[in-house]
């Protein structure tokens, strides 16, 4: 008896032998698989993880019904909390993946701290360009899932020497692990199937570049903008090249971070700074430095769309600050208003790109849900006809402040908005 293994003849004995080989690996090799990924991977030395601890959430009610009406400002609610108040706070270190959960965050000039710092980018003729969900192909940016790690001198492993400390903290970046073709490729399947191997890789990139650091500082082209970011290239796995369906070897794609001269001012819908006193500006955030979105209008949505999508999250929009309390579509007046006693500037609407037809738990971009519903009633603003609206961009009157969850929200001074486009009518830009 034999059988044909491509061109080859393999006799019964021969089969034999490579069955026994096979045993020996799935023996021999397995658990030496196990030992090394079962392994409790504790993190960066010396650090912290930021953000709430991993699988809690303040939105994990979000469906609940309640959320759909709005309630009375200026009261309490049974438990003696401000009824219109902060619901949930995110930060996106990593423009277009994964967020980060926090319960309280410092705000600097850029929004959020840590938000939108780095980004991915493709190297096309014109030189390197932000890629965003919104590009072919990249919607598997969501499963990517920064985490950021601070130094923390409570911790046994604190040593300002280290290298983690020395940047500052690192960024440690997880992904969905491809199996290859192929007898190995299926016994990865297998080992990930059975939670025996991890399923994600990971890899961590400095927070903040050290002096003598070697990170190229070029040009990166996003929206009209080119500002100089560090390359972090060199950082960036063959596995991930793949992941996200480039050859490593010849992969037009990198990884940057904002770099300290890098300045997008922001000027179109934004107070000026003779108005606050400072110019707004943002790193890799499309436009504004903070997003914000009010639960009771996502629930006004997601109910319109429910049929396609019986859960639609609210994290899909990837605002950083999630209010609950006012009733749908308030906001969309709002000029003016505190959180947690702080001034906010709501500069304009959040005029919206597909994006949100986007998964951020699968990676799946759904044909036409929910930018089909957004379209087919929040049109709203005559700055753009053509586009729907949810939620506001907004614009600290100060520079620095924290934010956390349960502040209170106020709202100080409602009118008009018109929205004023980034590009002119016919103007295009690359990556859009
Ligand atoms: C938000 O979530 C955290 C973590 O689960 C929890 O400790 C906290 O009490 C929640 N805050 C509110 C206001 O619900």
């Amino acid at each position: 008896m034999s059988w044909a293994i491509g061109s080859l003849e393999i006799s019964a004995s021969g089969a034999l032998i490579i069955s026994g080989l096979l045993w020996i690996v799935l023996i021999g090799v397995f658990p030496l698989l196990v030992l090394i990924n079962a392994s409790p991977s504790p993190g960066p030395k010396g650090c912290r993880r930021l953000g709430l601890p991993q699988g809690q959430s303040n939105l994990t009610d979000e469906y609940d019904q309640k959320y759909s009406e709005g309630v009375p400002s200026d009261t309490k609610d049974e438990n003696g909390q401000p009824a219109w108040r902060v619901k949930a706070l995110f930060t996106y270190p990593l423009k277009s993946c994964g967020g980060i959960e926090l319960q309280k965050s410092d705000v600097v000039p850029t929004g959020l701290k840590f938000d939108r710092q780095f980004a991915f980018a493709e190297e096309t003729a014109n030189g390197w360009n932000c890629r965003t969900l919104r590009n072919a192909g990249f919607q598997r940016m969501a499963l990517i899932h920064p985490e950021i790690w601070v130094p923390d001198p409570s911790s046994p492993d604190y040593d300002e020497r280290r290298p983690e400390m020395q940047s500052g903290g690192v960024m440690v970046i997880s992904y969905p692990r491809l199996a290859p073709l192929g007898l190995w490729g299926t016994m990865i399947k297998i080992g990930m199937t059975f939670r025996i191997l991890a399923t994600r890789r990971k890899f961590s990139v400095p927070l903040v570049p050290s002096q003598d650091s070697k990170y190229p500082v070029v040009p990166v082209s996003i929206w009209k903008d080119t500002p100089r970011a560090y390359d972090y290239g060199s950082l960036l796995p063959a596995s991930l090249h793949e992941y996200l369906g480039f050859k490593p070897s010849e992969s037009p794609l990198t990884l940057f971070r904002a770099h300290p001269s890098h300045s997008r001012e922001i000027f179109r819908n934004a107070p000026r700074k003779e108005q606050i006193g400072f110019q707004p500006s943002t790193a890799f955030a499309d436009a504004y430095p903070i997003h914000l979105l009010n639960l009771a209008s996502h629930r006004d949505v997601a109910a319109r769309c429910a049929a396609a999508i019986p859960r639609l999250s609210i994290r899909r929009f990837r605002a950083n600050i999630i209010v609950q309390g006012p009733e749908a579509f308030a906001e969309d007046h709002w000029k003016r208003f505190t959180i947690g006693g702080t001034e906010i500037h709501a500069a304009c609407r959040t005029v919206r790109c597909r994006l949100p037809n986007v998964d951020p738990d699968t990676g799946d971009r759904h044909k036409a849900e929910p930018d089909r519903t957004l379209k087919s009633y929040r049109r709203i603003d005559d700055g753009d006809r053509t586009n729907a609206c949810l939620g506001m961009q907004l614009v600290p009157s100060v520079e620095e402040f924290s934010v956390s969850v349960g502040d209170e929200v106020r709202v100080l001074e409602t009118g008009e908005h018109l929205y004023m486009k980034m590009l002119a009518p016919g103007e295009k830009v690359e990556g859009v």
